[in-house]
């Protein structure tokens, strides 16, 4: 009888983790007995049948690495009807009876395309985002914070011997939850996020003064990247203010790195869930953490929710930041 073959592709943005997520997946596929096959390069590695098999030891000495080591991609070929079909086809080709899928929306989106043409599909949220509606957590998010908090710690120390502002921008796409954390995690005096409109005037300028006239005499503002702008904002805050201020944008340095152990352990516990629906013919699912548990859900369900921000969380901040 020939083996069953399960595979795994990771696609969208990489993040931290993704390493660790596909390593469980392979290590726990095999232990269940199934042959597993590594796509590269995400969806795409299935329209061309850019596909390899994962041993035991292919794994070995990744769960420690950023990024990942099937590559990743952005498929537009396969964001079609067509193209979705030609991946199931490959996928019947390869004899391939189900994918695990480590990515964000976008990964998910396409889990689900291809479960409705046959193919069981289970996505992992990996992200360094925390933009998963149905999950309060995605893999790559504290590794990236983390990175987050020591860029800024960096910036603290020449802001403050200076006496300047620092505003500095962090990644998150439309999602505010890496500037809400890492502000709060660096004495922020203003953090501005994409939920919460803001007022130069009572949000940035009024929050510098408040904390000048308690004898602060330096500045961190973390911006998300979905507000952008901080050229503009460090320019202003110094003509309003006279205070010498600076713009750190710091992009992909977030993306990178290895793994925190929150990281490794969520994704290893991920991978090996995913596997058991996948033993079970079980398709069409996204595995979140809720309350502290890994759960799995629908996935056209998950993706018609809205995704919450932290209000209380926010309120907090703006009250201890000073
Ligand atoms: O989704 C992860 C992320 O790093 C976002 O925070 C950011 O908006 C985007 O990807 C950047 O994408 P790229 O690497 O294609 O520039």
């Amino acid at each position: 009888m020939s083996e069953r073959a399960i595979a795994v592709l990771t696609s969208g943005g990489d993040a931290p983790g993704m390493n660790a997520a596909l390593r469980a997946v392979t290590r726990a596929g095999i232990a269940e007995g199934f042959r597993v096959i590594g796509i590269r390069r995400g969806y795409n590695g299935l329209l061309n049948k850019d596909v390899f098999d994962l041993k035991l030891r292919s794994v070995s000495n990744i769960i420690n690495r950023g990024g990942t080591v099937l590559y990743t991609a952005r498929s537009e070929e396969f964001n079609t009807p067509a193209g979705v079909k030609k991946a199931a086809d490959s996928c019947r080709e390869l004899g391939i009876c189900g994918i695990v899928v480590i990515g964000g929306d976008g990964s998910f989106r396409g889990a689900r395309d291809l479960s409705g043409q046959g193919i069981p599909c289970v996505g992992i949220p990996g992200t360094i985002d925390n933009d998963i509606a149905c999950s309060d957590y995605t893999v790559g998010f504290d590794t990236a914070m983390n990175t987050a908090m020591e860029m800024i710690d960096k910036i603290r120390d020449t802001a403050q011997s200076h006496d300047r502002c620092s505003v500095v921008e962090v990644m998150g796409r439309r999602c505010g939850d890496i500037a809400l954390q890492t502000g709060i995690a660096t004495g922020a005096t203003a953090i501005l996020v994409p939920e919460v409109p803001y007022d130069f005037e009572k949000d940035v300028l009024g929050r510098i003064r408040a904390a000048q006239s308690v004898g602060k005499s330096h500045f961190v503002i973390v911006v998300a990247e979905g507000v952008g702008g901080i050229d503009k904002l460090a320019h202003d805050i110094e003509e309003c203010t006279g205070i010498e201020s600076r713009a750190t944008v710091l992009g992909h340095v977030q993306r990178g790195g290895s793994p925190t152990i929150r990281d490794r352990v969520v994704a290893s516990e991920m991978g090996s869930k995913a596997v058991d629906l996948l033993k079970q013919g079980i398709g069409n699912r996204v595995l979140a953490v809720q309350n502290g548990k890994i759960v799995d859900l629908d996935i056209t369900e998950a993706l018609s929710l809205e995704r919450k921000f932290d209000y209380e969380l926010y309120k907090t901040a703006l009250k201890i930041s000073i």
